[in-house]
């Protein structure tokens, strides 16, 4: 049975980190082309070669996602050599954490531009395409913090909501054009970003998940590929949460 995804372009921004790889590659093994942003070239060299090493055939592209110029070149790249984006992961995304009282406009404005202005940014150079074909998947990669919020994270957690808010609203204009929209809204997953956070506060944070672990990034990987698929096509506008019962809602 299809999946529906065989031959299918998918873009997954910042897919060469944490949750990016784990998506980048379970798009693959569904048949999907798959393009990952980078912003380091180094780094993203390294990642293609360590995906080819591992026989995925991965297209890397340079994009500042918080940057609507580098987008639009970007989406001008993407017409030109694959025929478009259908599949959309807006999954890039930074934190620079800090109690509100400390909290600089930099610090605000660059959470807020790569996490939310981005997915406006790459969203537009993708969606003409989409609706020219009458298909095509918007996946964006929230945070369980966009739900309840988070101590230390008024610039991400608003980030993050602001996602979703997105999401319901494309979703209402797109879904009678074959287009689905939606969010995902991970809990704690063990991921470069995660262990950045101090130990201590760490296990505090380990201590609230039910399910007793941090998670994977292969169990976001798959919800964004159902998502993705055929069997996915009556959800849309939906936050779907994978959290470890973390937070249930
Ligand atoms: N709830 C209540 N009070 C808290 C608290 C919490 N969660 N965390 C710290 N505090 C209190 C401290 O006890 C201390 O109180 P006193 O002043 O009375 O002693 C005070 O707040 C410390 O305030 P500071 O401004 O000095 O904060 P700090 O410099 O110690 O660090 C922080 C604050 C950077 C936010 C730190 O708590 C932290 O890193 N928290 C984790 C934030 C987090 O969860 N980030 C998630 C990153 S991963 C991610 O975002 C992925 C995803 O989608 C899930």
């Amino acid at each position: 049975m299809s999946n529906g995804l065989n031959g299918k372009v998918a873009l997954v921004t910042g897919g060469t980190g944490g949750i990016g790889s784990a998506i980048c590659i379970k798009l693959a093994q569904a048949g999907c082309k798959v393009v990952s942003t980078y912003m380091d070239e180094a780094q993203a060299n390294d990642w293609k070669a360590k995906m080819a090493a591992a026989g995925f055939d991965m297209a890397i592209v340079k994009c500042d996602v918080s940057n609507f110029d580098d987008c639009k070149a970007m989406g001008d790249k993407l017409n030109a050599d694959f025929g478009g984006v259908d599949v959309l992961v807006n999954n890039a995304g930074i934190t620079k954490d800090g109690t509100f009282r400390k909290m600089g406009p930099d610090q605000w404005n660059a959470v807020l531009d790569v996490n939310l202005v981005s997915v406006f940014n790459v969203t537009k150079q993708v969606i003409d395409g989409m609706l020219n074909k009458g298909w095509g998947r918007v996946i964006n990669i929230s945070s369980i913090n966009g739900q309840k919020g988070q101590f230390g994270q008024t610039n991400y957690a608003a980030a993050k909501a602001g996602m979703h808010g997105f999401s319901m609203s494309l979703a209402q204009e797109t879904a009678k054009k074959g287009i689905t929209v939606n969010s995902i809204s991970p809990g704690y997953i063990g991921t470069e970003m995660v262990m950045a956070i101090p130990e201590d506060v760490r296990n505090q944070i380990v201590a609230q998940i039910p399910v007793g672990r941090l998670g994977k990034p292969e169990e976001i990987a798959a919800l964004v590929t159902f998502l993705a698929s055929e069997d996915g096509a009556f959800i849309t506008g939906a936050n779907i949460a994978a959290n470890g019962g973390q937070h249930m809602c």
